[in-house]
């Protein structure tokens, strides 16, 4: 398996629990002056998704091996596509940080805060869909072609590392667990 074959197998859960938090987002702003339990306490294991699968894992393959592999074949450092997933990789955990900030306040009463949740949510979507396809269409082809084979071995290696050290054995296989009650839940 491709380096980028295991980080585009991520990208499908992630897409998936994007299209969740859509669902539960619509369930909590249609009725937001009866706080659902069951809908928080949802939203708050997709945030915690978010937080330590999305950027403790899948971010960290990609800023501590992918890019800098790709830095190595020849992209630039700055102006170019490795620069603009950088960011967008921090304004994500801005987003994820408001949608936390958001649950909180809802949790607690505080009024508005069912908009502020649902324009995160919203926000952090968009920005997230964008950001996979970039990387699925034009950023991991470069990637595929550019990186010499022998390195793009090491980097399958590095992954399972990370996984290990950052998230702990099983985390991931939790994460998929949840993923797919979530599906039946709410996207049937
Ligand atoms: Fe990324
Ligand atoms: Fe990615």
């Amino acid at each position: 398996m491709k380096p980028t074959d295991i980080l585009k197998e991520e990208h499908h859960g992630v897409k998936l629990a994007l299209k969740v938090l859509g669902r539960i987002n619509e369930r909590i702003a249609a009725n937001p002056g009866a706080l659902d339990a069951a809908y928080v306490s949802d939203c708050a294991k997709l945030l915690d998704f978010f937080r330590v699968f999305v950027d403790k894992c899948h971010h960290a393959k990609e800023e501590e091996v992918l890019f800098p592999a790709l830095l190595e074949s020849g992209l630039p450092r700055e102006g170019g596509p490795v620069q603009a997933m950088l960011a967008e990789h921090d304004t994500g955990r801005r987003l994820v940080a408001e949608m936390y900030a958001a649950l909180a306040d809802y949790r607690s009463g505080t009024p508005g805060a069912v908009t502020d949740l649902a324009a995160a949510a919203q926000r952090y979507t968009q920005l997230l869909v964008n950001h996979i396809a970039t990387e699925d269409n034009i950023l991991y082809p470069l990637a595929d072609a550019g990186i010499p084979q022998p390195v793009q071995d090491g980097m399958v290696e590095a992954f399972e590392e990370i996984e290990t050290d950052r998230i702990g054995l099983g985390t991931h296989e939790q994460f998929h667990a949840m993923l797919k009650e979530f599906k039946s839940a709410y996207l049937k």
